[in-house]
């Protein structure tokens, strides 16, 4: 059946006749060398994806001994490949790179998947068969790709217990009960889906971590996992507790600076490595949220994620500490907290340690201008932290493609080396040389069937490993992609459902959070709650960040206000600063108006507010009306289920509209 499992991998035959036939030219036989692990599921995959798009079985030879053979290899595994002199184009992709090329051997035209090492053929395999699943050209191929980033990682939010931390789409892949005796057959096929994109890496607990997971019981558990993912070129890394020392290890410090922590966290670190030889490293969340933490013991950030460096280092592993941290005494606003913790750190961290940035200084929300971070810690490499689960973005849902919002992100320009330092050349460590680099998205995965709940949330795994590899790559192209690897690569289905994503994250935006307004959720982080007043924490409030009255809407982050625009580089802190030449859409972010405010479309801003939420509704309806004239055009089972939760997020959407216009016009018209 049609049940989504497929993901983008589905090798439906191809329905036109003329080009399957064509496909069927061009895939005769394959030709690879015996190799390793690697290699094997290189050439599995090829066999699966042309039986199903063929419909015929093209047969391993051991020499390119016909015309229409895929040759895969490397210069050392595959003489036919050393034979055609790639070396200069193999050097410039790199150790994970590829090449293909139409060519000729022995006066036979064959196609050539080639890389340095078996990683780079895996990943070369996926775009050869990327490309016959779009319907794009096969003929003349002369492709070289090597990823812009070296550490392209999921990050789970998973508790041992199987549950997962705003994840909305079953329980947690890793069965801990089952473990190490037995790997569910599912891990093999998240590997497929990770190779696919190029994901190389994957924390697979929470970052709010318990300490257990380091224990060696689990540890072999954990190795039984690494076994598994180790052919598709991806290591496992763990969420680290700050205080295991203490909860696991019986110390009754868990101090960086002494001797006995570290002495003990090393030995955990032989321990994973001795089970786990190419182990990644700790993500760590530490002194935010309740985690423990270095500032327990009056040491600072630098001072626990060194030591941590410390215990991998020679193993070759590395930290990834990350920067969310907001905590209260350091400032009234929450979204100049992390900055102020962590710029006065630059430079004082081990070379093995990346500081974990989130897009925005405050957390996932649809809209926020980037991280003022980026582009402010030249001397230590910086990875972003993106979010695909949708915590924040209607969850399973409601259908957000984030892929704009993200190129958006990347995008922005943080003038921290002049114009043009973008946040993408900031992380790939061109605006300041870093000496390595990466990207975390956390993952949207779980047991359902489909793996991701809602079943156009599959683009936005897509969409994120496709840009961690590279950042450039267009919303539009992305999304064309996906939908012809995943729905069909006829024209009409095509243009509907990219049209639809597309739209879809402006839309959200337009019900959620029109003009930069914020937060205006309570803990389930959801439905609309704008006159939610958390007990625990303001900063955990709606009204915290909306501050509507009678005078106006907004927080003034101005000069004149919390200065958070002072974090920004010229021009930006220029630009923000003043409404008149801030964004529509950051509007409210960085400033405090009246409702009477003018607007450049001459609107007020009362006015403005409500065409934006009136938008944003009849946005979500016209998705309901848009994939309804697809019915009966893609398989029934998955077109019903995505109609289901289109319905719903369209009565949703009204609902955002409803409440929120009410709640405001209290202030705005009272
Ligand atoms: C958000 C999210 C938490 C998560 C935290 C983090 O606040 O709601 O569930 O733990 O981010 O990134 O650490």
């Amino acid at each position: 059946g049609e049940d989504g499992y497929d993901l983008w991998l589905r090798y439906r035959p191809i329905v036109d006749e003329a080009r399957r036939v064509e496909i069927s030219a061009h895939a005769t036989a394959i030709v690879a060398p015996a190799g390793g692990e690697t290699m094997r599921v290189a050439v599995d995959e090829l066999q699966r994806g042309l039986r199903g798009l063929t419909g015929h079985e093209a047969s391993r030879v051991p020499a390119p001994d016909r015309g229409g053979a895929i040759v895969l290899g490397t210069p050392a595994s595959s003489p036919a490949i050393a034979a055609l002199r790639l070396e200069e184009a193999l050097k410039a992709v790199g150790d994970e790179g590829y090449v293909l090329r139409s060519v000729r051997v022995q006066d036979r035209p064959v196609t050539v998947v080639a890389a340095r090492h078996d990683i780079g053929v895996l990943y070369g395999t996926f775009h050869l068969l990327r490309l016959i699943q779009t319907s794009a050209s096969v003929t003349s191929l002369d492709v070289s790709e090597r990823p812009r980033l070296n550490r392209r990682l999921l990050n789970h939010w998973d508790n041992m217990d199987g549950s997962i931390e705003r994840g909305y789409a079953g329980r947690s892949l890793w069965n801990w009960a089952a473990l190490p005796a037995t790997v569910d057959s599912r891990i093999a096929d998240y590997a497929r889906a990770n190779a696919s994109l190029g994901i190389n890496g994957t924390v697979i607990n929470s970052v709010n971590a318990n300490a257990r997971t380091l224990q060696p019981e689990y540890l072999d558990k954990v190795a039984a996992i690494a076994r598994v993912l180790r052919p598709y070129g991806i290591r496992v890394y763990l969420s680290a507790n700050f205080s295991a020392p203490r909860t696991i290890g019986g110390l009754a410090t868990a101090d960086p600076l002494d001797a006995a922590v570290a002495a003990w966290w090393r030995a955990k670190a032989d321990e994973i490595y001795a089970r786990i030889p190419d182990f990644g490293g700790f993500a760590v969340k530490a002194n935010s949220e309740g985690q423990p933490g270095p500032q327990d013991y009056k040491r600072t950030h630098a001072d626990g994620a060194n030591m941590l460096a410390d215990a991998l280092a020679s193993h070759g592993g590395v930290v990834m500490w990350r920067a969310f941290v907001y905590d209260d005494s350091v400032d009234p606003d929450r979204v100049k907290r992390a900055y102020l913790e962590f710029t006065r750190l630059d430079g004082t961290f081990r070379d093995n340690v990346f500081v974990q940035v989130k897009n925005g200084a405050l957390d996932f929300q649809p809209r926020e201008p980037f991280h003022p971070l980026f582009g402010a810690m030249p001397k230590t490499p910086l990875m972003a932290e993106l979010q695909i689960t949708q915590e924040y973005l209607g969850q399973s849902t409601h259908a957000v493609y984030l892929a704009p919002m993200w190129r958006e992100f990347l995008a922005s320009d943080t003038f921290a080396a002049g114009p043009g330092s973008t946040v993408a050349r900031v992380i790939e460590g061109d605006v300041h040389p870093y000496a390595d680099t990466g990207i975390a998205g956390v993952a949207n995965t779980g047991s359902d069937r489909n793996w991701t709940g809602h079943g156009l949330a599959q683009a936005n795994w897509h969409a994120y490993g496709r840009l961690a590899w590279n950042p450039s790559l267009s919303p539009e192209g992305l999304a064309d992609e996906w939908v012809r690897m995943t729905w069909s690569n006829e024209a009409r289905i095509v243009a509907t459902i990219t049209d639809l994503l597309l739209r879809s994250r402006e839309t959200y935006v337009d019900y959620t959070m029109p003009l930069g307004l914020h937060h205006l959720i309570g803990g389930d982080h959801y439905a609309p709650m704008p006159e939610n007043a958390d007990p625990r924490r303001a900063d955990w409030s709606a009204i915290y960040y909306h501050r509507a009255s009678r005078d106006g809407v907004g927080v003034d982050r101005s000069r004149r206000g919390t200065d958070a625009v002072g974090q920004y580089r010229s021009p930006l802190r220029e630009r923000w600063a003043d409404p008149a030449t801030t964004p529509d859409a950051l509007l409210l972010w960085f400033h405090r108006l009246p409702w009477t405010y003018r607007m450049a479309s001459g609107r007020t801003l009362w006015d403005e507010i409500v065409s934006h939420y009136t938008r944003g509704a009849e946005g979500a309806a016209a998705f309901e009306q848009a994939w309804q004239s697809i019915a009966g055009q893609v398989d029934a089972e998955r077109h019903v289920a995505v109609a289901a939760k289109l319905h719903q997020q369209a009565i949703d959407a009204a609902a955002w509209r409803d409440k929120c216009v009410a709640y405001f016009r209290q202030f705005a018209q009272p």
